[in-house]
């Protein structure tokens, strides 16, 4: 059987708002993650806010496409409310550790994001927090001390607090401005040091959770629409002033992809399939694709949405295309347009239960074939180099009294998932750059604000109340994944 080429990038992923912690060290400014609480699989996790006027506070519920900030109120830290994103798994502190972990696994890379307000506390600054740059910087050096090549995600669902106060967060046009000073600052300050970038995490969460991916204080359809406008002229902006900085940085999108399947031959359900597909694939097609597709352009007309755009946007967006496209992909989503089926499950999408594939605790299925299905529609589509920064299960695995984790279900969902991806390479000659598989130290879960959600390597001490050690002890799913490595994917057993 064949492996995997020898330049494959294997690694793991986090998110500063899931694993970081530090909250308001080193001179760090508030983002969106820190004003939201903790919830569960059925409890979602609330934005918390302030009202100006009386003093008086509340919530809404934060991942959905309708978290509204009420007028007078202000996105706030309230006392007495547990916020995950605060400590999450301490990667502030913890950093050597941890990347010793990663070091020890053979990892090629490792995806991080970068907070946006650790390094402009406001958002709209126009001077960087030295600390904050400094904080990355040592980072950066631990890494390459074990050969371990940086992935950073400037934005994931981490928008500096103050864009959302001041400017309603990501509809407004000046953001793009203040996201071209960050990534400059950035690119310029680690240059040599960091070759790959990603611009907005799963950027397509703007339609379903449009706080989190936008800070949009207003979720209104046409506040949403020019938000994604935004964020993809911001992209270009960075894809350019990373070229003109240095040729070698490479400046990826990053998509929420899942392949959705049609319960029934019913043409119906095709159509559904379809036009669900579509909303997701529109900003790949913008952004990776450098267009607008005709049929958002319609979907816009039909809702009587203008964009508030300037001639040079829609040059820049061909021209500063991304360099490759990545892509998180858990499992696939199951879609009907009949009403006598079990509506119960689903996952990140939401679709139905599907009758041939097992989920784990959190209803999202579990479908190893749809990794090679999403390979190949998204190198058909754009023929450009794709890499996974996002696969795994979430599991509320048990530490053991010796502080072992015998996590055999890991290790069996990501046995197929490799393979798939692997059959993908040889079988259908897709480019795919590399992998991380999600959450590689236990972290925050970024839909429940769970601990118990577990998705690592190696196990972290803390429960979903905010009590533990946050002692690290490796699963056995890390030594399995250290000789996945070490053989170039060749050995799975
Ligand atoms: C992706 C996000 O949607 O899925 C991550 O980019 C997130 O931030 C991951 O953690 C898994 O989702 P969850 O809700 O299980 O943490």
């Amino acid at each position: 059987m064949k492996g995997f080429p020898k330049e494959f990038l294997w690694g793991g992923a986090t998110a500063a708002n899931q694993y970081e912690g530090g909250w308001n060290e080193g001179g760090k400014g508030i983002n969106t993650s820190d004003v939201m609480t903790s919830g569960s699989h059925t409890v979602p996790r609330r934005v918390t806010y302030k009202n100006v006027k009386t003093g008086e506070t509340g919530s809404v519920a934060g991942f959905g496409p309708d978290a509204k900030i009420p007028e007078d109120c202000i996105p706030a830290v309230i006392d007495g409310e547990y916020y995950p994103s605060h400590v999450a798994t301490d990667f502030y502190h913890y950093f050597k550790e941890d990347i010793a972990y990663m070091g020890e696994m053979g990892f090629k890379t490792f995806r991080l994001s970068m907070n946006w307000a650790r390094i402009f506390p406001n958002g709209d600054d126009v001077e960087p927090n030295v600390e904050g740059l400094k904080f990355y910087d040592a980072v950066f050096d631990e890494c390459a001390k074990y050969g371990i090549e940086p992935l950073v995600t400037l934005s994931h669902y981490e928008t500096p607090i103050n864009l959302t106060i001041q400017y309603g967060g990501w509809s407004n046009r000046k953001c793009i401005n203040f996201f071209e000073n960050y990534a400059k600052t950035v690119f310029k300050y680690y240059e040599g040091k960091v070759k790959y970038w990603l611009t907005f995490n799963e950027i397509n969460c703007m339609e379903f959770a449009p706080f989190v991916a936008g800070g949009l204080s207003d979720p209104s359809p046409q506040n949403k629409a020019q938000a994604a406008h935004n964020q993809f002229v911001a992209s270009a902006k960075a894809v350019r002033a990373a070229h003109e900085i240095n040729d070698e940085i490479k400046v990826g999108q990053m998509l929420a992809y899942q392949p959705m399947y049609a319960y029934t031959c019913d043409p119906a359900d095709q159509l559904m399939v379809m036009e669900a597909a579509q909303t997701s694939l529109f900003y790949s097609d913008v952004q990776t694709g450098g267009h607008y597709p005709a049929y958002r352009l319609k979907k816009y007309e039909r809702e009587g949405i203008v964009l508030d755009t300037e001639p040079e946007d829609f040059q820049l967006l061909e021209k500063y295309s991304a360099d490759f496209l990545s892509f998180s992909c858990y499992g696939s989503s199951t879609f009907t347009t009949h009403d006598d089926v079990d509506k119960s499950g689903g996952n990140l999408f939401m679709g139905i239960k599907n009758p041939y594939l097992e989920t784990n605790a959190w209803g999202w299925a579990i479908d190893p074939a749809c990794l090679r299905i999403a390979l190949n529609t998204l190198y058909d589509r754009y023929h450009k180099p794709l890499w996974i920064v996002e696969n795994g299960i979430g599991w509320d695995d048990k530490k053991e009294e010796d502080g072992s984790v015998h996590d055999t279900y890991r290790i069996e969902y990501l046995r197929k998932n490799i393979e798939s991806m692997r059959d993908a390479i040889n079988i259908d000659g897709v480019d795919l750059m590399g992998y991380t598989m999600w959450g590689c130290i236990d972290l925050v879960s970024a839909g429940t604000g769970e601990m118990k959600k577990r998705y690592g390597f190696v196990y972290v001490d803390r429960d979903d109340k905010g009590n533990g050690t946050l002692e690290r002890s490796r699963k056995d799913s890390f030594y399995w994944y250290k000789k996945v490595i070490s053989t170039q994917g060749k050995d799975l057993d």
